[in-house]
């Protein structure tokens, strides 16, 4: 496949976020969401530390632009302009079904990050062994139930030797994940994966085992209180979770 190009997606099939990209807020209109996070940013600066506290653990955090990451299901481009900012050096890319999406984060994002490849997924299009880390921040629950496998395997195939997925997820096992989502409009058609059943499709998509990390025990505008949470990384019952899983090195 060749080079995305870095400029606005051209239009095309409309997808369901499309009607939901215009000032997208992420459902921050639900009250316990606000109250919890204060800001919508603030529950993707958390998804960030631990992606990197995670990657460097593994041993695979790098900070040179040969390191190539994609964030697939990207959408407004609002986890994507984090990392692009956090000094990284990675070469960064998004995509997403939703050309509405993409044309969002164009609109919003200021002019040094205008030159971050966007591209809208094409059915029977993707590239193949391109990425060293792919991210898919609450994505999932958004593809219907039968195209996971079918989707993880895209991703994996997209990732180089030894690459890594991580998947961010909303957990159906916390009450309080479960009270906002069923109130929370861009989820209406949203069908939560449960950590189990999100490796049991990883490993049909041929990913190893992944490691899985719980976190959201407590409302993200506590910052202070996100070290702590590290120590319930296993206790199933965090508000969200990330499964992080490796392709085979082959
Ligand atoms: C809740 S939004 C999350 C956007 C972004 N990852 C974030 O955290 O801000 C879900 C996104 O998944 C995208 N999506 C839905 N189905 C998808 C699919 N099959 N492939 C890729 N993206 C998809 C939607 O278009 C939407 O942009």
């Amino acid at each position: 496949m060749t080079e995305p190009a870095p400029q606005p997606p051209p239009s095309g099939n409309p997808s369901e976020f499309d009607r939901y990209s215009a000032g997208y807020n992420a459902g921050m209109e639900v009250g316990l969401k606000r109250l919890a996070g204060a800001s919508a940013a603030l529950f993707l600066e958390q998804k960030l530390e631990i992606l990197l506290d995670e990657l460097r653990r593994a041993g695979r955090l790098r900070t040179d632009p040969s390191f190539r990451y994609l964030d697939f299901g990207c959408g407004a481009g609002d986890f994507l302009s984090l990392v692009a900012r956090r000094g990284l050096q990675w070469s960064c890319e998004g995509c997403d079904v939703s050309r509405g999406m993409l044309q969002e984060a164009r609109k919003r994002w200021p002019r040094d990050l205008q030159s971050i490849p966007l591209w809208p997924i094409e059915p029977n299009r993707f590239p193949a062994a391109r990425f060293d880390l792919i991210s898919a921040v609450c994505v999932f629950h958004h593809i219907p139930p039968d195209q996971w496998i079918e989707s993880l395997r895209r991703l994996k195939d997209a990732l180089v030797p030894g690459g890594w997925l991580a998947v961010f997820e909303h957990n159906p096992w916390n009450p309080a994940t479960n009270y906002v989502v069923r109130r929370t409009e861009i989820d209406r058609n949203a069908v939560l994966l449960s950590p189990a059943v999100a490796r049991d499709r990883l490993a049909a998509a041929g990913f190893g085992k992944p490691r899985t990390r719980f976190f959201l025990f407590a409302p993200p505008r506590f910052k202070f209180l996100w070290p702590a949470e590290k120590l319930l990384a296993r206790v199933p019952l965090g508000g969200q979770y990330v499964l992080f899983a490796q392709k085979d090195s082959g």
